[in-house]
Order: structure tokens, then sequence, then C-alpha cells
């Protein structure tokens, strides 16, 4: 064992080496997505990863069970778009099952979801994230490279219809794009009893044009909802790890999120951990080295060998992402070859 090895493990736990424990584990599901947000993907020549190459039901069942050894109580599936993968239900079925996982959440566009949330629902899905950057048809089509705004509100509609509740949109905020955008949807939200959060458009644009004068940071959406709704109040986080800082209207109806990675970093309180659809773990979105936890899945390795993998990626994390410094290195990734 190296000594990352050990660094990456106390009592059991995943601890790195800032003393940050890792409790929550990210899982693409797939690279595919049936649209193409810029700030994402390419429009086109995408070169996606042949079906063998994915990791299995199986495999990702018994990655999970090990990282659930070892703390991991919170997973989210991610993409591309997780519900492109066929039969994801049943692979939330058999994760619900896993002894310590306590919560399951998705984060999906909504293209597919009128037919599959009460599926998910069924198959013991707690929670679910939505994107939505605006509510304007033309624009939703020229983020998203497809004109289907349409559908995805009709997705949301259909999850609140089978129970799912605390449906949080996401909202990626982008300059001299969105700031139209805010106020209709934080409107938008309030009225159909969602949480909206804006996010802060980060370097993972499949393009690699962001710049940061593309970030429309969360203090001017801020600024924006306060000169619409009157001062908003911040709330205590509920769990001490979220990106989100919260913040309630003035008349203490509703909340709002603000995901502020660039103007803000929350890497201080990380606690998560990322495998990729082909069974890669990174420890951070901005990662530049990967573990290759498929190559033990298929090679017979021991749940003990993948417990030191996982342990070692959490021992080599880096204190912060450093997007703001100039030896900022942009990892070889895009957004849809992570997962969010
Ligand atoms: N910057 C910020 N957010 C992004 N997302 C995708 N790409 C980016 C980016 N470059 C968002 C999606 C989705 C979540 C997984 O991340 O909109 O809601
Ligand atoms: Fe697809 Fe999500 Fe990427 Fe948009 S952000 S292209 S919905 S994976």
């Amino acid at each position: 064992m190296t000594e990352t090895d050990a660094s990456g493990s106390e009592g059991g736990r995943l601890v790195d080496g800032f003393g940050r424990v890792h409790t929550d584990l990210r899982v693409s599901v797939t690279d595919r997505c049936n649209i193409r947000c810029f700030y994402c993907m390419p429009a086109e020549n995408i070169r996606f990863k042949p079906r063998h190459e994915l990791l299995s039901f199986e495999e990702i069942e018994r990655f999970v069970r090990v990282a659930a050894r070892l703390g991991v109580n919170k997973l989210r599936l991610t993409g591309g778009e997780p519900l492109v993968r066929h039969g994801l239900a049943d692979l939330i079925a058999k994760l619900r099952a896993i002894a310590g996982i306590e919560d399951i959440a998705l984060t999906t566009n909504a293209m597919l979801l009128a037919e599959q949330a009460e599926g998910l629902r069924r198959a013991g899905l707690d929670r679910l994230n939505i994107s939505l950057d605006t509510l304007d048809a033309k624009k939703f089509a020229e983020i998203t490279r497809r004109d289907v705004l349409d559908q995805v509100l009709r997705g949301i509609f259909e999850a609140r219809r089978v129970g799912f509740a605390n449906i949080k949109l996401n909202a990626v905020a982008i300059r001299g794009l969105t700031e139209s955008d805010i106020v209709p949807l934080a409107e938008f939200a309030r009225q159909h009893g969602l949480k909206v959060r804006f996010l802060e458009y980060m370097p993972l644009d499949g393009d690699e044009a962001w710049t940061n004068d593309h970030v429309l940071s969360g203090e001017e959406i801020l600024a924006m909802l306060a000169a619409r709704f009157g001062p908003l109040a911040a709330i205590e986080p509920e769990d001490p790890a979220q990106p989100a800082s919260d913040y309630r209207y003035g008349d203490g109806s509703a909340e709002v999120g603000l995901i502020q990675p660039v103007s803000q970093p929350f890497c201080h309180r990380c606690n998560r951990l990322r495998i990729t659809a082909e069974g890669q773990v990174r420890n951070c979105l901005f990662s530049v080295q990967e573990w290759d936890a498929r190559a033990l899945l298929r090679g017979g390795a021991s749940d003990e060998a993948i417990a030191a993998l996982i342990r070692a990626s959490v021992g080599a994390k880096r204190q912060a992402h450093g997007i703001n410094s100039p030896e900022f290195v942009r990892p070889e990734r895009a957004m849809f070859q992570i997962g969010g």
C-alpha cells in the first residue's frame, strides 16, 4: 500500500488529507444525452463510449457496496442524461437495497421523466434535481440545441404528480444570456412549490469556450432577486456539506439556492467522490487524475483491493479546484463525461 492509500482512510471512513469525510458518491451511468447543452457538450462529432466500456449494473452495484462499507451513505445518479440508460429503475432498486445507503438522488434534464417518473419512484428514488435554465422556448433551444422545452415541463409536472417532493431545479446562469431568465425562473419555482438553484457556469463545457467573463455570479443573481422580491435572508444549511447557499424570501414563503463554485468555492466542505460511466474514480469535478475501478471490477479483484483504490483516490484529493488560479488546468473531460 502506498502512503496515499493510508491517508485516505481513518477508522474505515474516507477521510482526505484535509480532514474532509467523504460520504457522498456520484455515479455516472452514461455519457450519452438526448439534448446538447452548450455548457456541457459539443454540438456534434461526439465520441460516446461504446456500451461494453460502461460499467454494468452489477459492476456499479458492487462498487457502491464497497463504498458503502467505507461510509458512503448518499448517492446521486448522473450522466450524460441518466434516463437514457435502459432499466435505470432496476439499478435504483438494487442500490436501494445496499446496507448503509440512505438517500438516492438523480440529476436529469427531464426529457424522459414523464414516462419514467412513476417507475423511478416505485424503485425507491428519493430525490430529483432537474436542469432548467430558462422558460423561454427559443432560448431553451439555443442553449440545448433542441426545441423541447414543453417535453421538459411535462416531465417536471409528472414527477410532482407521482409524489416526488422537494424537487430542485438547477439553472446554469450565463452572463450575456440568462440574466432575463433569473426572475421568471424564481417566480415559476415559487408558483409550483419547487426550489430553484442558480449555478455559476464552470469551465467544463465541451467547446472549451468558457471564460471568466461568462460567469454570472451568485451575488449578482441575489441582487436581481432582491430587486424584484425584496431582500432575501440567508438560511442555515440543512447539510453542512451542501454546495448551495440557501435564501428565503422576505415573506418566508419559499427558498432559492445559489451554487457558486467560481466566485465562492466550497471545496473546504466537499464530501463528494465520483465514478464515471466507464468506472474511473475521480475525487473532484476538476480532477486531472483518475483511478481505474473498472480494471479491478473486471479483473477479479477483491473488495479490499477496490476499497484500497477508493481510499487512494480520496487520499490524493487536492485542497481546492483552483479555477481562479493562473495554474488552473482544465480536466480533459467535459461535464457530460464526468457527471454533475
Ligand atoms: N457549468 C455549470 N453547470 C453545469 N452543468 C452542466 N455543465 C455545466 C457547466 N459547465 C449543470 C447541468 C446540470 C448539472 C449536472 O450541472 O445543468 O444541472
Ligand atoms: Fe445533457 Fe445535462 Fe449535458 Fe445538458 S447538461 S447536454 S442535459 S448531460
